[in-house]
């Protein structure tokens, strides 16, 4: 039995909120201690990928949710995760929806949230990220409105966020594909998006950084066309896709997890297939990937790399070890010696 498994064994018998926020206050105040256990080395150069001219040492990142605060950076660092997605951030402290609000379904490997982007707000974000122990990864900050400002100031709260945490972030997420706050989406629509990426212009050119846009999985897959033109009329890094999807007949929220998958994994093929013009925009997918097989399916489709939330909290640091031992594999079969060659030869 692997450490994990007895982590999990007693976290799944308490309220997944309370486990969370258990797991999350051990790994910020003993980040050593708990990365200790599960002996993730510094990885070889041979894994690393180049996105949006950030060097992720490892294909795999966090996704945004788990760490909201920034306050694990020193723990997530040390696993092998090539990136940490940070957030979702909002300008305000805000205390989120109303308990309970996340929900298990083991059987599918999937979870379901209504969170509500509870947060401690920029503030101490931006004190966290100041003072954390990076160990040479990505640092990622997912930013989004906060639930009181209106639709019509949403574009402020997003410039507030960018001139704030930019400095301390290697690349920024605009964040309007969460299902638990309300209007959030109907700010994906195009013009949506351009007032709030005009209203960022200024910002972006005093503190240039690679920006992303997060998207829904909900999304009409005839309205992709128009986003990715968004995307590329502002000059944006690329599209992280997907957040979680609503599933009425399972309760409010959005679902994540392997009952993801085969939607996310059709929106982000439909992505790549526009997206073969424009190789300059990247796709971060993300979104149900549970096995390397998932990653390698992304690749095979012309993706780079990807983030996982889900199948990280089901199973736990080893599936960052079952990654890399799936891509040493796989370059072992093909002859290759590091992972840029080992994504070419996939894709022919
Ligand atoms: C409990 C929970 C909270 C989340 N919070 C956020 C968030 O604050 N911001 C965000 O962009 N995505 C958030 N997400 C979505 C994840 O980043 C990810 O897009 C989604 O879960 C799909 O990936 P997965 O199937 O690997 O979990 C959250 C997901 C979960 C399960």
């Amino acid at each position: 039995m692997q450490i994990y498994d007895v982590f999990k064994s007693m976290a799944f018998k308490m309220d997944p909120e309370k486990a969370h926020d258990l797991s999350m206050w051990g790994f910020s105040k003993f980040p050593l201690i708990f990365s200790g256990l599960f002996k993730q080395q510094q990885l070889g150069p041979q894994y690393s990928l180049e996105v949006a001219g950030l060097n992720w040492s490892f294909p795999v990142g966090l996704a945004a949710g788990l760490d909201k605060n920034a306050q694990a950076i020193d723990f997530f660092s040390k696993l092998y995760f090539g990136a940490i997605e940070v957030g979702t951030i909002t300008p305000r402290p805000q205390a989120g929806n109303d308990k309970p609000r996340l929900f298990r379904y083991v059987n599918e490997s999937s979870l379901r949230n209504r969170m509500g982007f509870n947060n401690l707000g920029m503030e101490e974000a931006y004190h966290n990220l100041k003072k954390c122990e990076k160990n040479s990864k990505i640092i990622g900050v997912n930013l989004g409105k906060n639930k009181t400002t209106t639709e019509t100031k949403a574009a402020d709260d997003y410039k507030v966020l960018y001139d704030k945490l930019a400095p301390l972030a290697d690349y920024l997420v605009v964040n309007v594909s969460s299902p638990n706050t309300p209007g959030l989406r109907d700010l994906q629509s195009a013009d949506k998006l351009k007032e709030i990426f005009l209203n960022l212009k200024e910002s972006r050119k005093t503190c240039p950084k690679p920006l992303f846009l997060k998207i829904s999985p909900d999304m009409a897959m005839e309205d992709i066309p128009s986003t990715v033109e968004v995307v590329k009329e502002f000059d944006l890094s690329g599209i992280i896709a997907t957040n979680t999807t609503i599933m009425k007949e399972r309760g409010d929220g959005g679902i994540s997890g392997k009952l993801l998958y085969e939607k996310s994994f059709m929106m982000r093929n439909k992505i790549l297939e526009i997206l073969a013009e424009s190789p300059q925009v990247e796709l971060i997918g993300v979104g149900g990937i549970s096995q390397f097989d998932d990653l390698v399916d992304f690749w095979k489709r012309g993706g780079k790399v990807c983030q996982i939330y889900t199948s990280f909290i089901y199973q736990g640091p080893q599936i960052l070890v079952d990654f890399k031992n799936g891509i040493d594999n796989l370059m072992q079969k093909h002859g290759v010696q590091n992972l840029k060659d080992l994504l070419s030869v996939i894709k022919n």
